[in-house]
C-alpha cells in the first residue's frame, strides 16, 4: 500500500472522515492565485465555522507552490506536492495528536524510534513554553536530547494574519551517517517530514492574537518528501512517485538520467503542475496573468529542458508523459479523467504557440546582431522574456557568429524581475488567507441573489461558471448566449435590490448531496462537492425561497445587511460565458 492510502486508512481507523481534495485554484480567494497548503481550504472552519463532516477530517490535498519554481532541477524542489493531513476541530488536542502521529510512523511506517527527533515551542511573552507536547514526546519514548526548543520554527501561521498556534515538528535522519545524540534542527540530515499545529488562536490585521473559539489540530505531512525517504532515495525523483516518468523521459530521448538529472527533473514536475492546473475546474488556460501566466511558464520551461535534450519537439513527447502522469493520478483524483482531452490540448496548443514565438525570437535574433554587436545583458534579458529564449540558446546562437553575451548583466536582469514576481506573490498570499471579510460576506450573499435574478429575467438556463470577490467589487460569470440589453441588466439589478429591501433572511442546512440536488438546490461543479453538503436558502414567507445554492459560506444572516446593488459593467467573458462586475454601494 502506499503513503497516501496508508495515512487515510490509519486515521480513519482513529474516527476521522475523509474529505476530497479542494481544487488547486482556490474558489472565493483572489488573493492567492494557488491553494499551497492543506489547511488553507479548511481556514473557515479553524475559524469556527462547523464542517459538515464533523469534528475530525483527513485528506491529501494538491498544493502549488511556484515560489521557487527556477529552483527545481535539484532533487528536493517540486512546483507541485500532495500534502497529507489530519484535523481536529475543537475535537482532540495534542495528546492524541501527537500519540497517533507516533503510532503511524513507528508501527505502520516501521521508522525506527532512533531515526527520529522533533520540536517544541520554547514559549515567548506571550505564549508559554509547550510543556504538555514536550512532556507527550517524553512519555511516547523521545529521549530529551532528541527534544529541541525554538521559538520562531514552532510558530505557525499561513501567510500574515488568520489562524495560528505553536506546532510540534517531527524530523527524520535522513544520512547514513551514524546519528548523533544530540538533535541539531539546523543540521542538514534531519529532515522535517510532519508539522502539528495547535491553532488555538488567532491572529488579527493589527498583529493582535486572541483565543480562538476552538482549540484545532492542523498536521501537514508532505507525500513526495516522506515517500523518497522511506524508500531510502536522496534524490527524491527516483522514488517510485517519479521513477517511471524520469524512465519514459528517458526512453523518449534517448539518454540515460545520469548527466541529465536537471532537465528531466524540470520536465517532469513541470508538466505534472501543468497537468494538474489544467484539469483544474477553474479552467484555466495559459496566458500573461496570474494562474494562467504560471501554465504558460511551467510548460515553456518543460519545452526549453526537452529541447536541452534533443526531444523532437513536433513529436507527440509531452502527450505521452502528461497521459502517464494522467494515468497514474486518476485513482486518486477524478478530474483527471474528466478532463484528460482538455489537458492534453492545452499542453499541445501552448507548444504550437510558443514554437511560433521561437521563430519570431530567432528574427528578433537576427536583427540585433546584424551589425555583429555583442549582446548585452538586458538584450539577453529581452529574448528570454519576451520569446522564452533560454540564455544557453542565445549564446550558442551568439557563438556561431563570433559574438560574446554579457551573462552577467542577464543574471542581474532576471534577478531583478525575480525579485519583483517574488513580492508580487508573496502580496497575494499575504492577508488574503484570512479572507472572509465582513464585506466579502456581504458580496458573497450578493453572488446568491445575482444568479438567482438572472435565471428570472434571462431566463433558467443561466448557470454561474464562476465568481471572483474582493473587498471592492464582485465579478459573476454565468452561461449566457447574449450580450445583455440595457433592459435585462436593469431588470436584474432591481430585482437584486428588491431582494435586498425585502429583508429576507439567509437560513443554512445541512443535507446530503442527493437530497439537495433534488431538492432544486444550484451549484457549480456536482462533482467537487462532499456527499454531505450545506445549503444556503434565501427566502421569506411573502416572497417565497428566491434562491437555494449549494455552498460552504460564509453569508450574511439577513439580505438588508447589503443595502444596494449596481451592476457597473457586462462584458463577455468567453465563449457563452458572460462576466458582471457589480457593487455593494
Ligand atoms: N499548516 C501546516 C503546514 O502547512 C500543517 O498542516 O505545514
Amino acid at each position: 500500500m502506499n503513503l497516501k492510502d496508508l495515512y487515510i486508512d490509519f486515521f480513519v481507523s482513529k474516527g476521522h472522515k475523509q474529505i476530497p481534495s479542494a481544487p488547486v485554484v482556490p474558489e472565493n480567494d483572489p488573493s492567492v492565485l494557488f491553494n499551497t497548503a492543506g489547511m488553507q481550504p479548511l481556514i473557515p472552519y479553524l475559524m469556527g465555522q462547523s464542517h459538515p463532516y464533523g469534528t475530525r477530517l483527513c485528506d491529501y490535498q494538491k498544493c502549488i507552490r511556484t515560489n521557487d519554481l527556477e529552483e527545481v532541477g535539484d532533487v528536493t524542489h517540486h512546483t507541485f506536492f500532495e500534502m497529507l493531513g489530519n484535523w481536529s476541530l475543537g475535537d482532540y488536542f495534542k495528546d492524541e495528536s501527537i500519540s497517533w502521529s507516533f503510532e503511524f510512523l513507528t508501527k505502520y511506517l516501521n521508522i525506527p524510534v532512533e531515526r527520529l527527533a522533533v520540536t517544541v515551542f520554547a514559549g515567548n511573552d506571550d505564549i508559554p513554553f509547550d510543556e504538555v507536547s514536550y512532556n507527550k514526546w517524553i512519555s511516547l519514548g523521545i529521549k530529551p536530547e532528541r527534544i529541541a526548543k525554538t521559538v520562531d520554527d514552532n510558530f505557525w501561521i499561513a501567510g500574515e494574519t488568520g489562524p495560528c498556534g505553536a506546532d510540534t515538528e517531527i524530523f527524520y535522519f535522513r544520512s547514513e551517517d551514524e546519528i548523533p545524540i544530540e538533535f541539531d534542527p539546523n543540521d542538514d540530515r534531519w529532515v522535517e517530514i510532519w508539522n502539528n499545529v495547535f491553532m488555538q488562536y488567532n491572529k488579527a490585521e493589527n498583529g493582535i492574537i486572541t483565543e480562538l473559539p476552538k482549540k484545532n489540530v492542523d498536521t501537514g505531512m508532505g507525500v513526495e518528501r516522506t515517500t523518497a525517504i522511506l524508500e531510502g532515495v536522496n534524490d527524491n525523483y527516483l522514488s517510485s512517485i517519479w521513477k517511471d516518468v524520469i524512465d519514459l523521459i528517458c526512453n523518449i530521448s534517448n539518454l540515460s538520467y545520469e548527466g541529465n538529472e536537471r532537465s528531466m527533473r524540470i520536465i517532469a514536475d513541470h508538466l505534472r503542475t501543468a497537468v494538474f492546473i489544467s484539469a483544474d475546474p477553474a479552467g484555466i488556460k495559459p496566458s500573461n496573468t496570474d494562474q494562467g501566466y504560471i501554465l504558460r511558464r511551467l510548460i515553456r520551461r518543460a519545452i526549453r529542458h526537452a529541447k536541452t535534450l534533443n526531444i523532437d519537439i513536433n513529436s507527440d513527447w509531452e502527450q505521452k508523459i502528461a497521459t502517464l502522469l494522467i494515468d497514474k493520478y486518476q485513482k486518486y483524483y477524478k478530474e483527471l479523467v474528466d478532463n484528460r482531452d482538455v489537458v492534453l490540448n492545452v499542453l499541445t496548443e501552448e507548444k504550437k504557440r510558443f514554437n511560433k514565438t521561437l521563430e519570431k525570437g530567432l528574427k528578433e535574433f537576427e536583427k540585433v546582431t546584424r551589425n555583429n554587436e555583442n549582446i548585452d545583458g538586458e538584450m539577453a534579458f529581452h529574448l528570454f522574456d519576451t520569446y522564452g529564449f533560454p540564455l544557453e540558446l542565445t549564446v550558442e546562437l551568439a557563438k556561431e557568429r563570433n559574438l560574446k553575451v554579457d551573462i552577467v548583466g542577464f543574471e542581474n536582469k532576471f534577478k531583478e524581475h525575480q525579485e519583483k514576481s517574488r513580492t508580487a506573490s508573496a502580496g497575494k498570499f499575504k492577508g488574503g488567507l484570512a479572507g472572509n471579510s465582513e464585506i466579502e460576506t456581504r458580496y458573497h450573499t450578493a453572488t446568491h441573489l445575482l444568479n438567482a435574478a438572472l435565471k428570472v429575467v434571462v431566463g433558467p438556463d443561466v448557470h454561474q461558471k464562476g465568481s471572483n470577490i474582493t473587498d471592492e467589487r464582485m465579478r459573476f460569470d454565468f452561461s449566457c448566449d447574449h450580450k445583455l440589453t440595457d433592459e435585462e441588466k436593469k431588470k436584474t439589478e432591481d430585482l437584486v435590490n428588491e431582494w435586498i429591501e425585502a429583508g429576507l433572511d439567509v437560513t443554512v442546512q445541512e443535507m446530503s448531496k442527493d437530497e439537495a440536488i433534488k431538492s432544486g438546490a444550484e451549484c457549480m461543479f456536482i462533482e467537487k462537492y462532499p456527499d454531505i453538503v450545506t445549503v444556503y436558502q434565501i427566502g421569506n414567507d411573502k416572497y417565497g425561497v428566491v434562491s437555494k445554492e449549494l455552498c460552504g459560506g460564509p453569508h450574511v444572516k439577513n439580505t438588508s445587511e447589503l443595502t444596494k446593488f449596481k451592476i457597473k459593467k457586462e462584458e463577455a467573458s468567453s465563449a457563452g460565458v458572460r462576466r458582471i462586475k457589480a457593487i455593494l454601494e
